[in-house]
């Protein structure tokens, strides 16, 4: 019998919703902390005390000195990067030999996988997915082409293996007629991370994390990208390479969807995209710039803008379904300051039809707006909800509303403490 619990944090629009802040707000409550999708595509930024940290790879929870810290099965790990992370981290005083754990099924990132990453966009001419070029989508074709590496390759006869494997992207690339690339310098340091990373604790994460659930400790799984990249429920062809919605966790961790007790779904005042694919809410005008330059939407990977909009409740509803989302984060509450009116995305519409349900393709939808008044106070100084202005409430009350789902959490401002949790 298991009593402990997995409470799941999840992006669920298009990413950067801003989850490093809450996992760390998060952390004190758990035992573990432990990643189930993605890799260095994701960058998860964590301000407190007045320093920045922007994780990749590793866990939100490495701040807390106390808390194991997972990579799970389901990611892809890129050992040069990893290094460098993990090397600043240490740097910084994390101690991580002891508390981070790396799945031994967790699959490997080449440095050839990065320029297939290349390759593969530069052939996709105008229908470019505009990856983050981390090589995700390589890693995760050759995991399920069942020709990839994995973490615990590193154990046993890793030379022969990698030769191998490089040799057959080679051949690709050559196919490709995309000969003109050079991994010399890259290839030495990832052949370093390799080195490093072996000095870490490889384990069989599955087997650890069940037995953390078994004596009682509680796990928080912490997503990355986002419901709208999630490869089956996402805007395909426009995603990323992972399962990153809540059945992800089981498949990236090991644990059961009975394991499993809040999904925790973050999402933004407004709305961000960043990379190629249809966004219905996306604003062209001042309006879009603001929101940008408020919100620093700028990549927290690639430093790319980010496409901005207003909130969108098709997206939205859809995300809570599939994920099934019990508790809402709302990020960022403070950017919509000072704005007259706030506008709601409450459908889409296309070729004259309207749809409130997500539908195959967004390609050519429009968003249907609902216009609400907005406030002129400055969020990020208050402490507590008696303090919010009426407007703030009403634009709340209408989410939930819509949304049938409680929004529990509140944040303000990038800092730690600028976090109202409602009662
Ligand atoms: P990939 O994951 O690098 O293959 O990129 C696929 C798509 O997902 C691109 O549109 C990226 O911009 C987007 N993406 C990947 N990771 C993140 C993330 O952490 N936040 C936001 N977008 C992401």
């Amino acid at each position: 019998m298991k009593k402990g619990k997995v409470d799941a944090l999840l992006g669920i629009v298009f990413g950067d919703e801003g989850k490093g802040k809450v996992v760390d707000v998060f952390t004190p409550d758990y035992d573990v902390v432990a990643r189930f999708a993605g890799g260095p595509n994701a960058g998860h930024t964590i301000i407190f005390e007045g320093k920045k940290f922007v994780l990749r790879s590793i866990p939100s929870g490495i701040f807390a000195q106390d808390k194991i810290n997972i990579i799970g099965n389901g990611c892809v790990i890129a050992p040069d990067l990893f290094m460098a992370e993990a090397k600043e981290l240490e740097a910084a005083g994390y101690e991580l030999k002891e508390r981070l754990h790396i799945s031994k099924r967790a699959h490997l990132i080449l440095p050839t996988h990065r320029v297939l990453d290349r390759a593969y966009e530069a052939a996709k001419g105008k229908a470019k997915v505009g990856t983050t070029g981390k090589g995700i989508g390589p890693t995760y074709s050759d995991k399920a082409a069942r020709t990839g590496l994995r973490i615990g390759d590193i154990l046993d006869g890793f030379e022969e293996k990698y030769a191998a494997l490089k040799a057959r992207h080679e051949q690709i690339l050559h196919d490709l007629h995309y000969t003109d690339y050079d991994i010399t310098e890259e290839e030495k340091l990832w052949l370093e991370g390799i080195k490093y990373i072996s000095g870490f604790q490889l384990t069989d994460t599955e087997i650890e994390i069940n037995r953390y659930l078994k004596e009682g400790k509680n796990v928080l799984a912490e997503g990355a990208q986002g419901t709208m990249l999630d490869i089956d429920h996402g805007t395909y062809p426009f995603v990323s390479s992972s399962n990153t919605t809540s059945g992800g966790v089981c498949t990236g961790l090991g644990v059961g969807p009975t394991d499993i007790r809040e999904v925790f779904g973050i999402f933004k005042a407004y709305s961000t995209r960043v990379g190629s694919g249809p966004f219905p809410v996306e604003l062209f005008d001042e309006t879009g710039d603001k929101l940008r330059e408020i919100g620093h939407e700028y990549g927290a990977v690639t430093g790319r803008n980010r496409r901005c909009g207003w909130v969108d409740l098709v997206a939205l509803k859809y995300a809570i379904m599939i994920n099934g989302v019990t508790q809402l984060i709302m990020m960022k509450s403070d950017v919509l300051d000072g704005f007259d009116t706030i506008k709601v995305c409450v459908a889409y519409k296309k070729d004259g039809k309207v749809m409130e349900n997500m539908p195959f393709e967004t390609e050519g939808c429009e968003a249907v707006y609902k216009e609400l008044p907005g406030w002129k106070e400055n969020l990020s100084k208050l402490t507590e909800e008696s303090q919010f202005p009426q407007e703030f409430r009403n634009y709340i009350q209408f989410l939930e509303t819509e949304l049938e789902t409680p929004i529990t959490i509140l944040s303000v401002g990038p800092d730690r403490a600028q976090t109202i949790v409602r009662k």
